[in-house]
């Protein structure tokens, strides 16, 4: 397998040569941190081809798009966003259209999309990326389009990577998930869950220490079953991974309430380096829900693992994912989630409506509550979450944060912006020679979504 992916890059590489221009490709991921890293991947793989990358559709002699099935919202995204394309094929005979990732691996929707855009010349899956370079050779020398969607479920360890970012570098720790919430589709489209050796994993962050890359973040779509298959749980891989010396934070994406040990909670308090966050998605207050949901832990063993986390970490921030409106939820089951967010007092949490997914179990239950109403629920819980959030935020005005600063703030560039060990988001005013570095900044106000303050020189 892994000659004729070679031999396919080299082959691409050698025709763009002799036809004396460098392509340039187009990539767009949507979706989690999961797929903007295996978007790292694709545009290594398309570089090592010979591409160039533009951030301008009109300039690309190839267009990919890596997309995510999470909720309907997005798939509707990359159905409006193909069509939108038609234009440029039609002035470009030559373009190649890709669409890969989540949402392709469903057959319906690549099926779907073969049907309706014959535009599209190529349709990938979510472990496909060693097939691209045959598919876009193919696609260039014999202009066969393909659909491949059986990437099984082995891990490439030598797939080249283009980073998008030169102080925060993503690490996937494992693939896949086994929970299949009853809601979700992630376990059909990224299959069963895998773990990359411990080796392959410390091998990869040593080096991007090295390289000065100041965060880490380890993913995984329940990174707390890490290892298994191994014999190395998830707090063991930390520990050995903040034993390594530098200036970096550790952190990672997501936790699953049902396998966060005490022992994951000792290894963040005990650390040097990893963050002191964890976003750990309750999804809903409702035991009753919570067991249709299949989740598998209730409010109760959620509130008291919490607790034991905030008491161990005394200025640990937790945040949360929320689904509103699950099938069969009633108004009482919802008041249930905000009475659970008034007790927890959550920094921050991502709440979604609930969106049918074909193919999974909750997708074949009754759904009387209209989107409306839902919508009405949603608002509730957003106004009570914004003030949580804000007063929770308060507390820290007065104290000093540690900031990794990322850059400047994209919509108020007079300001600085990073995260500080608690992954809260710090606003403030310096110079650039920051970016990029720890510094200290003395908290002056709060937002509801992050705080204020000024550098400490
Ligand atoms: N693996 C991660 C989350 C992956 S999806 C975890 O288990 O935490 C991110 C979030 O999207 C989920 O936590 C959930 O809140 C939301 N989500 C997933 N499927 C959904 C659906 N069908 N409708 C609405 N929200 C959904
Ligand atoms: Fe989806 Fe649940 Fe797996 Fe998260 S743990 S990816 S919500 S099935
Ligand atoms: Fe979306 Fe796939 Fe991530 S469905 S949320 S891109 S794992």
């Amino acid at each position: 397998m892994s000659d004729s992916f070679d031999s396919y890059v080299r082959s691409a590489r050698l025709y763009f040569e002799s036809a004396g221009k460098r392509p340039s490709a187009y990539v767009h991921t949507y979706g989690c941190q999961q797929n903007v890293s295996d978007g790292e991947k694709l545009k290594g793989i398309l570089a090592a081809m010979g591409y160039e990358f533009t951030s301008d559709t009109a300039d690309a002699d190839l267009i990919l798009l890596n997309t995510c099935a999470v909720r309907e919202n997005a798939e509707d995204k990359v159905f409006g966003n193909v069509g939108a394309l038609k234009k440029l094929k039609e002035h470009n005979r030559s373009l190649i259209i890709a669409v890969g990732g989540c949402m392709t691996q469903q057959r319906h929707i690549a099926d779907k999309l073969r049907a309706s855009f014959p535009l599209v010349d190529i349709i990938f899956g979510t472990n496909a990326a060693r097939e691209l370079p045959r598919l876009i050779y193919e696609k260039l020398t014999q202009n066969t389009g393909g659909t491949y969607l059986d990437g099984g479920e082995e891990i490439s360890e030598d797939i080249p990577v283009l980073r998008e970012d030169k102080i925060k570098a993503y690490v996937p720790i494992m693939y896949g998930c086994n929970n299949f919430c009853t809601y979700c589709i992630v376990p059909y489209v990224r299959k069963r869950e895998r773990s990359r050796l411990p080796k392959a994993v410390y091998d990869e962050v040593k080096e991007l220490i090295a390289d000065g890359y100041k965060e880490i973040m380890l993913l995984g779509q329940n990174v707390n079953s890490y290892g298994k298959e191994h014999g190395v749980s998830f707090a063991a891989l930390l520990k050995m991974l903040d034993d390594i010396d530098g200036e970096y934070k550790l952190t990672f994406m997501t936790s699953h309430p049902k396998d966060c040990t005490h022992e994951l909670i000792d290894t963040i308090a005990d650390s040097r380096h990893i963050e002191h966050h964890i976003h750990l998605p309750v999804q809903c207050g409702s035991d009753r829900i919570l067991k249709a949901m299949n989740r598998n832990y209730t409010v109760e063993s959620y509130t008291a693992l919490a607790e034991y986390a905030k008491a161990r970490i005394p200025d640990l921030s937790l945040t949360t994912d929320i689904i509103v409106g699950f099938p069969g939820e009633t108004y009482e089951d919802f008041s249930k989630t905000l009475e659970l967010m008034k007790k927890i007092r959550f920094d921050m949490a991502y709440t979604f409506i609930y969106s049918r997914r074909e193919g999974t179990k909750a997708a074949l239950l009754p759904d009387p509550v209209s989107d409306k109403e839902k919508g009405a629920w949603m608002r509730e819980l957003l106004e009570v979450q914004g003030e949580i959030g804000l007063q929770n935020y308060q507390r820290y005005i007065g104290g000093t944060f540690e900031v990794l600063c990322s850059g400047r703030d994209k919509n108020k560039p007079e300001y600085l912006t990073g995260h500080s060990r608690q992954s809260i988001i710090t606003r403030f005013t310096g110079p650039d020679d920051c970016i990029g570095k720890f510094v200290k900044v003395k908290i002056t106000g709060a937002m509801p979504w992050a705080v204020e303050g000024e550098l400490i020189q």
